[in-house]
Protein backbone atom coordinates (compact mmCIF):
# COMPACT_ATOMS: atom_id res chain seq x y z
CA UNK A 1 0.00 0.00 0.00
CA UNK A 2 3.04 2.40 0.43
CA UNK A 3 3.25 2.67 -3.32
CA UNK A 4 -0.27 4.34 -3.82
CA UNK A 5 0.03 6.90 -6.89
CA UNK A 6 -1.00 10.44 -6.34
CA UNK A 7 -3.94 9.08 -8.33
CA UNK A 8 -5.79 7.43 -5.55
CA UNK A 9 -4.92 10.16 -2.92
CA UNK A 10 -5.75 13.17 -4.55
CA UNK A 11 -10.13 12.54 -4.98
CA UNK A 12 -9.87 11.42 -1.35
CA UNK A 13 -8.57 14.68 -0.75
CA UNK A 14 -11.51 16.41 -3.32
CA UNK A 15 -14.12 14.28 -0.81
CA UNK A 16 -13.04 15.74 1.93
CA UNK A 17 -13.64 18.84 0.89
CA UNK A 18 -16.57 17.95 -0.58
CA UNK A 19 -17.89 16.31 2.65
CA UNK A 20 -17.10 19.12 5.29
CA UNK A 21 -19.49 22.32 3.71
CA UNK A 22 -22.37 19.49 3.53
CA UNK A 23 -22.41 17.71 6.76
CA UNK A 24 -21.95 21.01 9.06
CA UNK A 25 -24.43 20.99 11.72
CA UNK A 26 -26.99 23.87 11.75
CA UNK A 27 -26.24 26.42 14.59
CA UNK A 28 -29.51 26.86 17.89
CA UNK A 29 -30.62 29.51 19.56
CA UNK A 30 -32.16 29.14 23.37
CA UNK A 31 -34.41 31.55 24.24
CA UNK A 32 -34.88 31.50 28.33
CA UNK A 33 -37.86 31.85 30.52
CA UNK A 34 -39.68 34.18 32.91
CA UNK A 35 -37.07 35.39 35.22
CA UNK A 36 -34.40 33.54 34.16
CA UNK A 37 -31.22 35.59 32.29
CA UNK A 38 -28.15 34.30 29.94
CA UNK A 39 -25.82 34.81 32.44
CA UNK A 40 -27.25 32.18 34.94
CA UNK A 41 -25.43 29.25 35.91
CA UNK A 42 -28.20 26.71 34.86
CA UNK A 43 -28.86 28.09 31.57
CA UNK A 44 -25.35 28.17 30.67
CA UNK A 45 -25.08 24.58 31.55
CA UNK A 46 -27.88 23.56 29.53
CA UNK A 47 -26.93 25.63 26.72
CA UNK A 48 -23.21 24.63 26.15
CA UNK A 49 -24.46 20.42 27.35
CA UNK A 50 -27.00 20.44 24.11
CA UNK A 51 -23.92 22.08 21.93
CA UNK A 52 -21.65 19.21 23.49
CA UNK A 53 -24.39 16.62 23.25
CA UNK A 54 -25.31 17.80 19.66
CA UNK A 55 -22.44 18.81 17.98
CA UNK A 56 -23.97 21.88 16.84
CA UNK A 57 -22.98 25.72 18.37
CA UNK A 58 -25.56 27.09 20.21
CA UNK A 59 -26.24 30.43 21.27
CA UNK A 60 -28.29 31.67 24.47
CA UNK A 61 -30.02 34.88 23.44
CA UNK A 62 -30.73 37.95 25.68
CA UNK A 63 -33.24 40.51 25.88
CA UNK A 64 -32.62 43.36 27.25
CA UNK A 65 -31.14 43.04 30.46
CA UNK A 66 -32.54 39.61 31.33
CA UNK A 67 -34.50 38.61 34.10
CA UNK A 68 -35.94 42.19 34.35
CA UNK A 69 -37.27 42.42 30.77
CA UNK A 70 -38.43 39.42 30.93
CA UNK A 71 -40.71 40.28 33.16
CA UNK A 72 -41.67 43.75 32.31
CA UNK A 73 -41.33 44.40 28.52
CA UNK A 74 -44.46 43.03 26.97
CA UNK A 75 -43.47 39.52 24.39
CA UNK A 76 -44.19 41.56 21.11
CA UNK A 77 -41.34 43.72 21.77
CA UNK A 78 -39.35 40.77 23.22
CA UNK A 79 -40.10 38.70 19.97
CA UNK A 80 -39.30 42.51 18.09
CA UNK A 81 -35.87 41.98 20.00
CA UNK A 82 -34.96 38.40 18.84
CA UNK A 83 -35.92 39.24 15.18
CA UNK A 84 -33.45 41.59 15.07
CA UNK A 85 -30.55 39.94 16.77
CA UNK A 86 -31.27 36.73 14.69
CA UNK A 87 -31.27 39.09 11.59
CA UNK A 88 -27.92 40.19 12.54
CA UNK A 89 -26.11 36.96 13.43
CA UNK A 90 -24.06 35.94 10.28
CA UNK A 91 -23.88 32.49 12.00
CA UNK A 92 -27.68 31.75 10.91
CA UNK A 93 -28.21 33.13 7.62
CA UNK A 94 -28.47 29.53 6.36
CA UNK A 95 -30.99 28.29 9.18
CA UNK A 96 -31.61 27.86 12.40
CA UNK A 97 -33.00 25.73 14.91
CA UNK A 98 -35.04 27.47 18.24
CA UNK A 99 -34.78 25.89 21.99
CA UNK A 100 -38.09 27.43 23.41
CA UNK A 101 -37.60 27.51 27.56
CA UNK A 102 -41.60 27.80 28.90
CA UNK A 103 -42.33 32.01 28.14
CA UNK A 104 -39.31 31.74 25.75
CA UNK A 105 -41.27 29.32 23.77
CA UNK A 106 -43.91 32.29 22.87
CA UNK A 107 -41.11 34.47 21.93
CA UNK A 108 -39.48 32.41 19.25
CA UNK A 109 -42.92 31.33 18.03
CA UNK A 110 -43.02 35.14 17.94
CA UNK A 111 -39.67 35.63 15.88
CA UNK A 112 -40.94 32.67 13.65
CA UNK A 113 -44.39 33.88 12.76
CA UNK A 114 -43.89 37.64 13.06
CA UNK A 115 -40.35 38.26 12.05
CA UNK A 116 -40.13 39.46 8.46
CA UNK A 117 -36.42 38.79 6.84
CA UNK A 118 -35.31 36.77 9.36
CA UNK A 119 -33.43 33.32 9.09
CA UNK A 120 -34.99 30.37 7.85
CA UNK A 121 -35.99 28.30 11.48
CA UNK A 122 -36.05 24.72 10.86
CA UNK A 123 -36.59 22.84 13.81
CA UNK A 124 -38.87 24.24 16.99
CA UNK A 125 -37.95 22.24 20.27
CA UNK A 126 -40.23 23.78 22.97
CA UNK A 127 -39.88 22.87 26.71
CA UNK A 128 -42.77 23.10 28.81
CA UNK A 129 -44.51 26.22 26.58
CA UNK A 130 -47.66 28.19 27.50
CA UNK A 131 -48.87 27.91 23.81
CA UNK A 132 -52.63 28.27 24.21
CA UNK A 133 -52.28 30.24 27.24
CA UNK A 134 -51.66 30.00 30.95
CA UNK A 135 -54.94 30.16 33.29
CA UNK A 136 -53.09 31.28 36.36
CA UNK A 137 -51.09 34.47 36.83
CA UNK A 138 -47.29 33.45 37.20
CA UNK A 139 -46.33 35.12 39.61
CA UNK A 140 -46.83 34.13 43.15
CA UNK A 141 -46.45 30.48 44.76
CA UNK A 142 -48.53 30.47 47.55
CA UNK A 143 -49.31 32.51 51.23
CA UNK A 144 -51.64 35.58 51.78
CA UNK A 145 -50.12 37.61 49.80
CA UNK A 146 -49.92 35.49 47.01
CA UNK A 147 -53.79 35.54 47.22
CA UNK A 148 -53.87 38.73 46.93
CA UNK A 149 -51.67 39.26 44.08
CA UNK A 150 -53.91 37.16 42.44
CA UNK A 151 -56.90 38.47 42.89
CA UNK A 152 -55.78 41.92 41.89
CA UNK A 153 -54.30 40.49 38.96
CA UNK A 154 -57.57 38.57 38.00
CA UNK A 155 -59.27 41.99 37.58
CA UNK A 156 -56.68 44.13 36.01
CA UNK A 157 -54.93 41.92 33.86
CA UNK A 158 -56.64 42.70 30.66
CA UNK A 159 -56.09 46.70 31.13
CA UNK A 160 -53.55 48.32 28.73
CA UNK A 161 -51.55 49.18 31.53
CA UNK A 162 -50.56 45.81 32.81
CA UNK A 163 -50.65 44.41 29.04
CA UNK A 164 -48.01 47.09 28.85
CA UNK A 165 -46.09 46.37 31.36
CA UNK A 166 -46.69 42.78 32.24
CA UNK A 167 -44.64 40.11 30.21
CA UNK A 168 -46.84 36.79 31.52
CA UNK A 169 -50.19 39.46 30.84
CA UNK A 170 -49.33 39.06 26.90
CA UNK A 171 -50.43 34.66 27.35
CA UNK A 172 -52.79 34.95 30.28
CA UNK A 173 -55.98 33.27 29.62
CA UNK A 174 -58.84 33.03 31.57
CA UNK A 175 -61.57 30.84 30.06
CA UNK A 176 -64.40 32.83 32.53
CA UNK A 177 -62.79 36.79 31.08
CA UNK A 178 -62.40 35.34 27.21
CA UNK A 179 -64.16 38.45 25.72
CA UNK A 180 -61.78 40.24 27.76
CA UNK A 181 -58.81 38.49 26.16
CA UNK A 182 -59.63 38.65 22.51
CA UNK A 183 -60.60 42.11 23.32
CA UNK A 184 -57.39 42.94 25.03
CA UNK A 185 -54.37 40.91 25.35
CA UNK A 186 -51.76 41.87 23.09
CA UNK A 187 -49.87 39.28 22.50
CA UNK A 188 -51.25 35.70 22.44
CA UNK A 189 -54.02 36.33 20.14
CA UNK A 190 -52.54 37.55 17.27
CA UNK A 191 -50.06 34.96 17.75
CA UNK A 192 -52.53 32.34 17.50
CA UNK A 193 -54.58 34.09 14.87
CA UNK A 194 -57.58 33.81 17.21
CA UNK A 195 -58.84 37.05 15.99
CA UNK A 196 -61.43 35.93 12.97
CA UNK A 197 -60.73 39.72 11.22
CA UNK A 198 -57.06 39.73 11.79
CA UNK A 199 -56.02 36.26 10.68
CA UNK A 200 -52.62 36.41 8.70
CA UNK A 201 -52.11 33.60 6.23
CA UNK A 202 -48.36 35.03 6.71
CA UNK A 203 -47.84 34.15 9.99
CA UNK A 204 -49.60 30.26 9.34
CA UNK A 205 -47.38 30.01 6.65
CA UNK A 206 -44.29 30.27 8.37
CA UNK A 207 -45.13 28.24 11.28
CA UNK A 208 -46.59 25.74 8.78
CA UNK A 209 -43.20 25.52 7.12
CA UNK A 210 -41.01 24.34 10.09
CA UNK A 211 -39.44 20.76 9.62
CA UNK A 212 -39.76 19.65 12.50
CA UNK A 213 -42.22 20.71 15.75
CA UNK A 214 -41.41 19.14 19.26
CA UNK A 215 -43.76 20.07 21.74
CA UNK A 216 -42.77 18.46 25.18
CA UNK A 217 -44.87 18.70 27.72
CA UNK A 218 -43.73 17.99 31.50
CA UNK A 219 -45.89 15.53 33.90
CA UNK A 220 -45.74 17.32 36.91
CA UNK A 221 -46.05 21.19 36.02
CA UNK A 222 -47.60 23.10 38.53
CA UNK A 223 -46.47 26.43 36.59
CA UNK A 224 -48.43 25.65 33.57
CA UNK A 225 -52.23 26.26 33.91
CA UNK A 226 -53.24 23.42 32.42
CA UNK A 227 -50.08 21.80 31.83
CA UNK A 228 -51.62 20.36 28.48
CA UNK A 229 -51.00 24.05 27.04
CA UNK A 230 -47.75 22.92 26.22
CA UNK A 231 -49.42 20.99 23.53
CA UNK A 232 -51.71 23.43 22.25
CA UNK A 233 -54.09 21.90 24.69
CA UNK A 234 -56.53 24.16 26.70
CA UNK A 235 -59.92 24.89 28.41
CA UNK A 236 -62.97 25.67 26.41
CA UNK A 237 -64.21 28.79 25.99
CA UNK A 238 -66.18 29.82 29.43
CA UNK A 239 -65.12 26.83 31.63
CA UNK A 240 -62.33 25.26 33.39
CA UNK A 241 -62.88 22.11 32.43
CA UNK A 242 -62.53 19.31 30.95
CA UNK A 243 -58.88 20.06 29.15
CA UNK A 244 -58.91 19.89 25.29
CA UNK A 245 -56.40 17.99 23.97
CA UNK A 246 -54.87 19.70 21.11
CA UNK A 247 -56.95 17.83 17.88
CA UNK A 248 -60.02 19.36 19.61
CA UNK A 249 -58.92 22.84 19.77
CA UNK A 250 -60.47 24.87 17.52
CA UNK A 251 -56.61 26.35 16.89
CA UNK A 252 -56.31 23.08 15.09
CA UNK A 253 -59.41 22.01 13.46
CA UNK A 254 -59.60 25.52 11.80
CA UNK A 255 -56.02 25.13 11.43
CA UNK A 256 -55.76 28.98 12.63
CA UNK A 257 -51.93 28.91 12.49
CA UNK A 258 -50.68 25.66 10.62
CA UNK A 259 -50.36 23.08 13.61
CA UNK A 260 -52.49 20.57 12.15
CA UNK A 261 -50.89 21.37 8.78
CA UNK A 262 -47.43 20.09 10.25
CA UNK A 263 -49.80 17.41 11.90
CA UNK A 264 -50.69 15.51 9.05
CA UNK A 265 -46.68 15.99 7.64
CA UNK A 266 -46.22 14.12 10.62
CA UNK A 267 -43.91 17.10 11.68
CA UNK A 268 -45.40 17.51 14.97
CA UNK A 269 -43.79 15.21 18.27
CA UNK A 270 -45.99 15.41 21.31
CA UNK A 271 -43.80 14.33 23.64
CA UNK A 272 -44.60 13.93 27.70
CA UNK A 273 -41.80 13.37 30.19
CA UNK A 274 -41.63 12.92 33.86
CA UNK A 275 -40.98 15.61 36.30
CA UNK A 276 -42.00 19.22 37.06
CA UNK A 277 -41.89 22.52 35.06
CA UNK A 278 -38.66 22.13 32.70
CA UNK A 279 -36.83 19.83 35.01
CA UNK A 280 -35.60 17.91 32.18
CA UNK A 281 -33.36 14.77 33.05
CA UNK A 282 -30.14 14.82 30.51
CA UNK A 283 -31.62 11.84 29.41
CA UNK A 284 -34.72 13.06 27.82
CA UNK A 285 -32.68 16.25 26.74
CA UNK A 286 -30.75 13.50 24.32
CA UNK A 287 -33.81 11.81 23.63
CA UNK A 288 -36.01 14.61 22.55
CA UNK A 289 -33.89 17.45 21.79
CA UNK A 290 -30.51 16.48 21.03
CA UNK A 291 -31.69 14.55 17.71
CA UNK A 292 -33.46 17.64 16.28
CA UNK A 293 -30.24 19.50 16.71
CA UNK A 294 -27.79 17.20 15.08
CA UNK A 295 -27.76 17.31 11.66
CA UNK A 296 -30.74 15.74 10.35
CA UNK A 297 -29.26 13.64 7.81
CA UNK A 298 -26.72 11.93 10.76
CA UNK A 299 -28.12 11.32 13.86
CA UNK A 300 -25.22 10.48 16.21
CA UNK A 301 -25.79 7.62 19.19
CA UNK A 302 -24.51 9.62 22.03
CA UNK A 303 -23.60 7.77 25.39
CA UNK A 304 -26.05 9.00 27.96
CA UNK A 305 -24.98 10.13 30.89
CA UNK A 306 -27.63 9.21 33.51
CA UNK A 307 -29.53 10.06 36.67
CA UNK A 308 -28.35 13.83 35.76
CA UNK A 309 -30.87 17.02 36.06
CA UNK A 310 -30.69 20.66 34.47
CA UNK A 311 -32.41 22.46 36.83
CA UNK A 312 -33.83 25.78 34.82
CA UNK A 313 -35.84 28.82 36.09
CA UNK A 314 -39.26 28.27 35.28
CA UNK A 315 -42.05 31.65 35.76
CA UNK A 316 -42.94 30.11 39.14
CA UNK A 317 -41.47 32.75 41.72
CA UNK A 318 -41.61 32.58 45.41
CA UNK A 319 -42.20 35.95 47.27
C1 LIG B 1 -18.80 20.52 27.24
O1 LIG B 1 -17.59 20.07 26.68
C2 LIG B 1 -16.45 20.81 27.10
C3 LIG B 1 -15.25 20.32 26.31
O2 LIG B 1 -15.20 18.92 26.32
C4 LIG B 1 -16.26 20.65 28.60
O3 LIG B 1 -15.15 21.38 29.04
C5 LIG B 1 -17.51 21.14 29.30
O4 LIG B 1 -17.42 20.91 30.69
C6 LIG B 1 -18.76 20.45 28.74
N1 LIG B 1 -19.92 21.09 29.32
C7 LIG B 1 -20.83 20.47 30.05
C8 LIG B 1 -21.91 21.32 30.60
O5 LIG B 1 -20.82 19.28 30.29
C1 LIG C 1 -49.51 39.87 7.80
O1 LIG C 1 -48.22 39.82 8.33
C2 LIG C 1 -47.21 40.17 7.39
C3 LIG C 1 -45.87 39.88 8.04
O2 LIG C 1 -45.69 40.57 9.24
C4 LIG C 1 -47.39 41.63 7.00
O3 LIG C 1 -46.41 41.97 6.06
C5 LIG C 1 -48.78 41.79 6.40
O4 LIG C 1 -49.01 43.15 6.13
C6 LIG C 1 -49.85 41.28 7.33
N1 LIG C 1 -51.11 41.25 6.64
C7 LIG C 1 -52.19 41.80 7.12
C8 LIG C 1 -53.44 41.64 6.30
O5 LIG C 1 -52.22 42.40 8.17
Amino acid sequence: MANLSPFFTIPIFILAFLIIPLSHSIPFIVLHGLGDQCSNRGLKQFTELLSNFSGSEGYCIEIGDGSWDSWFMPLGEQAGVVCDKVKEMKELTEGYNIVGLSQGNLIGRGVIELCDGGPPVKNFISLGGPHAGTASVPLCGSGVLCVIVNTLMKSEIYSDYIQAHLAPSGYLKLPNYISSYLEKCTFLPKLNNELPEERNSTYKERFASLQNLVLIMFEQDTVLIPRETAWFGYYPDGAFKPVFPPQQTKLYTEDWIGLKTLDDLGRVQFISVPGGHLRISREDMNKFVVPYLNDQAAPIEKSIERGGYVSLKGFDFEI
